[in-house]
């Protein structure tokens, strides 16, 4: 048997925006992880794709082509120019919570592709991976930035412009993240839809919008490599104002965000495509027990302390 792992992910600026080119930056939640095992099968039996947690046992060879599990080990089979239907059981695992601007799709895809090159002993690069992975986000989320296959395949903080590139980068000083689950789930895809038809109808309306919050990005690009953490916040107070602007806030991730401040966070924002998911507050050691009491009275479904360095 072999076995893969990739983590989940937050984007901590420039959600949405990201999508119109401006710059974003999204970092690797490592204490969520997918999961795929990958052992030889039956003869005869062709690829089993199965997701005991979904109850959900697929054959390949029936599988229709926009079905996303089955769309990311045909892209790596013929990646790999391998045997379009082996006879191999894949199973597929994860605790990265599903519809809630986590990336859970994106790792789902990452870790199916590293388990598949590692039984089949095939050197698949993290760009490639990213490469592959993209083209099952666009059967999740419609029109992806390219953000979360990126950040979840390379594992590190990274800035990030789409069609143009994206680079790692380093914290100066580590940064303590709490995040937590509105308990409500959203789909990107009706998120990002939505937004699209608004700026279509109104671009002029939206632009200025997308603009400050490019600003903010690679502004906190900066202050988090200079580990100016008070810098930081305050950008994520701004970002959040400005996803509330744009119409992807919803009472639920604005009353955890006003809790997260009242319990003495440098800032807060919600995280993701929005309208519910999950929102990001930047803690301190000193302050992390407060805000994480805060948040579970205001309701927060779950909480997630990470740190990025
Ligand atoms: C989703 O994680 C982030 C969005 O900006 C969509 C995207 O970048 O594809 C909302």
């Amino acid at each position: 048997m072999t076995w893969a792992q990739a983590p989940g992910k937050v984007i901590l600026f420039g959600e949405h925006a990201v999508v119109y080119g401006r710059p974003a930056i999204a970092v690797p939640v490592i204490e969520v992880q997918a999961r795929a095992c990958v052992e030889s099968g039956k003869a005869g039996q062709g690829t089993i794709i199965v997701a005991p947690d979904l109850n959900h046992r697929m054959s390949l060879r029936e599988a229709p082509d926009d079905e996303p599990l089955a769309r990311i080990v045909r892209l790596t089979l013929a990646l790999m120019k391998a045997d379009p239907d082996p006879d191999l059981t894949i199973t597929v695992t994860s605790t990265v919570p599903v519809a809630r601007g986590m990336g859970s799709g994106a790792a789902v895809s990452t870790a199916i592709v590293r388990a598949l090159g590692k039984h089949l002993d095939y050197w698949l690069a993290s760009r490639v991976i990213s490469d592959l992975v993209f083209q099952t986000e666009v059967l999740y989320h419609g029109t992806p930035s390219g953000i979360d296959n990126t950040v979840v395949s390379f594992e590190k903080p990274i800035y990030f412009v789409k069609e143009v590139g994206w680079e790692v980068f380093w914290a100066g000083e580590p940064l303590l993240l709490a995040i937590a689950d509105t308990g409500v789930a959203s789909s990107t895809r009706e998120v990002v839809a939505d937004l699209r038809r608004r700026y279509q109808a109104e671009p002029a309306r939206y632009t200025p919008a997308f603009d400050r919050i490019g600003e903010i990005a690679a502004a906190a690009r900066s202050a988090i490599e200079q580990g100016q953490g008070e810098t930081v916040g305050r950008l994520m107070d701004e970002n959040h104002s400005l996803l509330q602007q744009l119409g992807v806030s919803s009472p639920e991730l604005d009353g955890l965000v006003t809790a997260a401040r009242g319990g003495g966070a440098l800032g807060a924002k919600m995280s993701g495509a929005g309208w519910g998911g999950n929102m990001i507050a930047l803690v301190t050691e000193t302050s992390r027990g407060r805000v994480d009491m805060m948040l579970r009275l205001a309701g927060a479904a779950s909480i997630i302390i990470t740190e990025v360095r």
